[in-house]
């Protein structure tokens, strides 16, 4: 669900609910370059854990998901079939079933109407593929929204861009009436829920979200290159599903926000979390007469001056469009349910059963097939449960116990995640150690993180221990090539299942491989995101697959294994200054003043806790006492939990991290010291921002007063 990506270069972390964005290189930690040993010298574990990789099985596991409809809440055999490959090999496994809010589409239309009466119907449909099997599958998943609202709408429209509040303000001052018009939104940017949230308070009565070639960098049948399936571009006809809940306000079940959703749960009004309008999905090529029809009406595009406003479809202006006369009539009907969604869990008992490490990948998709989203991170995680088999055959077994996690429901709003963990947390919050989440694994070729600063340095170092191929180069590990290709570790915002880790104070990480603009379209949330797809253009002969699965494996291995937890505290001192100062800028560029001072000495006081935290690692280390190694290592684990404020962000409950959070009006791409920051961008209350600046110094504290000795 999230994205960083990246327009330039480099690509960041992948998530199954993901755009393109421009990077922030200031909120990122640019890695030094060091030498690598070539090939990585692997102690016997390692060696056992990636030899145990194979390209051939992964593919298989690959084949197996991305063949049969599995919606959410719509397969329950799939999740058994998770479950029973852990079993296999030594996972005690089950399935954990909660009954949720979801809807599934039933009909929908879209009709475009000239202002001389002559119509044009959209398909609203994907192209069926002969060399691509799944796209015929009888059952295939229609285009919709997850969470839209059933309801008709009829009336003019407007292009509103990328759908974001400063999209909407900028039409507001160019004087375009909005109130009782649908919007037309470009996707990319913010979140897609929070485009049909703004579109919807600005009293518009629906939303049409379509894809545009713009985001897709040189690989445009524009710049000559062919379409899938024929080439690596984007097929015209390609949609991108997803779900529309307002995700920076509340992800899980709407009805039972903060608590677990049982048959018998109470219920919730799910109002403040889902649309009130109703909102489609459609491709290019059924979008391209729509906004044809606005060109030379209203503001033309170049000149509404908006980052992202301006797309390339052929023809097309991008214009405000008041005064076309050209109307839309849409009609959106879903079936409400409450269902059961299943996740598989695997469990293996470390001999420190108070210390945890929770390894999680969604497994629903909003097509038949998935083969990036969600489910190249599924067969990875059946190849590290194989993996670590083999290494439990060699008589080895982990200090720390492993959870691995294959969650429903992700699509609609991270639900399966989150009921979990609304369900555990009491023990979550007392062993998690670390959580580590992969959703799209791959779509391209470029390796990327996102993380908490205390996982920055093991989530480095393990990179040096992997092989990695790229572009048929295998003489480089994992970390050279990163470094090339990104070399920042990104900040998480939300857009999957680890937010609700996050968000509760627990150390987390998210990694894949994304594409950039040179390499083949990825075909998000569409029927092209398939085993052919991917066999053929994403990831031949899967071996980035097997890379990507030998690192999450070292990565957990370390977690789950070495006898000083390799968690930095410390590395929260660099990262803590530069979002001080990111926020010193946005206090500078709002005309406003705050006093930092408190913010600043608790930054201080956490160096100076993080400082003595390293010296009594460094002292039960060297005298070897293990107890005290104990002590320090449950130091590492806990203090997270004190970046977590009861009460959360403003007007979002459910996020109570104060160090980062899902931008309110971006979903995906991150805000720093959000509380703070927030309430100057979106309130311009500085007041209230002062308040912030204590809760957040005080939050410092309390991790400071954790680590302390
Ligand atoms: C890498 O190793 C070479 C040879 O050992 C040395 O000359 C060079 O300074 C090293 N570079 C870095 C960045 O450490
Ligand atoms: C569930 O998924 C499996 C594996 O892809 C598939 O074989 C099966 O047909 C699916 N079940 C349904 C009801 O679609
Ligand atoms: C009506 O307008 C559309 C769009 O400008 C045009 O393509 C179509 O030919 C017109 N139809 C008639 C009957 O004039
Ligand atoms: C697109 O291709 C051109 C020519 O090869 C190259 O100069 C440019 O950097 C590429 N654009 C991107 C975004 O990579
Ligand atoms: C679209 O924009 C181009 C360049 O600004 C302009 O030449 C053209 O006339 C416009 N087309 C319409 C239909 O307004
Ligand atoms: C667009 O923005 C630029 C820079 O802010 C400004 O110079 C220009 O006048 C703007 N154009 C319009 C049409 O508002
Ligand atoms: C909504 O639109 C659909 C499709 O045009 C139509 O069949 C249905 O009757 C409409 N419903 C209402 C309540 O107007
Ligand atoms: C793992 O530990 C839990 C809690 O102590 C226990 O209930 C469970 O039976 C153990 N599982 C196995 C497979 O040993
Ligand atoms: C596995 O990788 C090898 C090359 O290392 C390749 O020849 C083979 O086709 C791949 N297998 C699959 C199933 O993709
Ligand atoms: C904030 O910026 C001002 C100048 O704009 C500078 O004087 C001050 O030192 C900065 N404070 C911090 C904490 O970065
Ligand atoms: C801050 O002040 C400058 C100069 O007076 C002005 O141009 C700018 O619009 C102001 N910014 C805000 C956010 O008020
Ligand atoms: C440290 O202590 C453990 C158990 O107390 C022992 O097994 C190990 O050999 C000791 N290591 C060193 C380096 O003394
Ligand atoms: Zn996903």
């Amino acid at each position: 669900m999230r994205s960083i990506l990246v327009l330039i270069a480099a690509v960041g972390t992948q998530a199954c609910q993901r755009e393109r964005t421009v990077k922030h290189e200031h909120r990122r930690v640019k890695r030094q370059s060091s030498n690598v040993t070539f090939p990585p010298v692997l102690d016997t574990n390692e060696q056992v854990l990636v030899n145990s990789f194979d390209n051939a099985s992964i593919s298989t596991w690959s084949y197996y998901y991305t063949h049969g409809a599995h919606v959410a809440g719509t397969n329950r055999t799939m999740a058994q079939w998770t479950a029973d490959r852990w079993a296999e090999y030594g996972f005690t496994s089950r399935l954990d079933e909660y009954y949720v809010y979801l809807n599934y589409p039933v009909s929908h239309s879209l009709l475009l109407t000239y202002p001389n009466g002559s119509m044009f119907t959209p398909s609203l449909q994907e192209e069926v593929l002969a060399v691509d099997e799944t796209t015929s599958y009888p059952n295939r998943i229609p285009t919709f929204h997850g969470y839209s609202f059933t309801g008709n709408a009829s009336a003019e429209y407007v292009y509103v861009g990328r759908g974001q509040q400063v999209d909407f303000n900028r039409l507001k001052a160019l004087g375009v009436e909005l109130e009782g018009k649908i919007a037309v939104a470009k996707y990319g940017g913010p979140f897609r829920g929070l485009k049909v949230k703004n579109a919807q308070e600005n009293g518009m009565v629906g939303c049409v979200i379509f894809t545009d070639p713009s985001d897709d960098g040189n690989m445009t049948e524009a710049k000559g290159v062919t379409a899938y399936p024929n080439g690596p571009a984007r097929n015209p006809t390609t949609v991108q599903r997803g779900s529309v809940q307002f995700l920076s306000i509340y992800p899980g079940d709407p009805t039972t926000p903060g608590y677990t959703s049982k048959q018998d749960s109470p219920r919730a009004d799910k109002g403040n979390s889902v649309p009130h309008i109703p909102s489609l999905p459609i491709s290019w090529i059924d979008a391209q007469p729509i906004l044809e029809a606005l060109n030379g009406y209203g503001t033309a595009g170049a000149e509404v001056n908006r980052t992202g406003w301006v797309g390339a479809i052929p023809g097309v202006n991008y214009s405000t469009g008041q005064g076309a006369g050209a109307s839309l009539s849409m009609s959106n009907i879903m079936e409400d349910k409450y269902t059961p969604i299943w996740d598989a869990i695997g469990i293996i008992n470390g001999t420190n059963q108070d210390e945890v490490i929770v390894i999680g990948n969604h497994r629903d998709a909003w097509i038949v097939g998935g083969a990036a989203d969600p489910n190249s991170g599924s067969a990875v995680l059946i190849e590290l449960a194989k993996a670590f088999g083999k290494l439990m055959e060699t008589g080895w077994k982990p200090t720390r116990t492993i959870v691995l996690c294959s969650w429903d429901a992700e699509e609609y709003g991270l639900v399966g995640s989150t009921e979990w963990v609304e369900e555990y947390i009491p023990w979550l919050k007392t062993a998690a150690v670390s959580y580590l989440n992969i959703d799209v694994a791959v779509s391209g070729p470029l390796p990327g993180i996102a993380a908490t600063p205390d996982l920055h340095k093991i989530s480095t170092d393990v990179m040096k221990k992997v092989i990695y191929p790229f572009h048929g180069n295998t003489s480089r590990t994992m970390y050279d090539v990163w470094m090339e290709v990104d070399g920042e570790i990104g900040v998480l915002g939300s857009g999957s299942d680890y937010t609700s880790f996050l968000h509760r104070g627990i150390a987390s990480i998210d990694m894949g491989a994304g594409n950039g603009p040179n390499d083949p379209v990825y075909h998000y949330h569409s029927n092209y995101d398939s085993y052919h797809w991917m066999s053929t253009f994403g990831d031949p002969g899967f071996l980035t697959h097997k890379a990507m699965g030998q690192y999450l494996t070292l990565l957990a291995y370390h977690l789950a294994s070495d006898s000083v937890l390799p968690l930095e505290p410390a590395d929260y001192v660099p990262e803590l200054k530069t979002y001080l100062s990111d926020l010193n800028e946005t206090i500078t560029s709002s005309n406003g003043t705050l006093d930092l001072s408190t913010l600043n000495s608790a930054i201080a006081t956490f160096t100076d806790s993080a400082q003595q935290f390293n010296a009594l690692r460094e002292f039960a280390i060297s005298t070897n006492d293990t107890e005290l190694l104990t002590v320090v290592n449950h130091k590492a684990r806990d203090f997270s939990r004190g970046f977590t404020s009861q009460g959360g962000l403003p007007g979002r409950e459910f996020f109570q991290n104060l160090i980062f959070a899902p931008g309110l009006d971006t979903g995906y791409a991150p805000v720093t010291y959000p509380g703070i920051t927030e309430s100057i961008t979106f309130r311009d209350d500085f007041g209230a921002a002062q308040d912030w600046v204590g809760k957040t110094a005080d939050a410092i504290l309390v991790a400071a007063s954790m680590l302390k000795t």
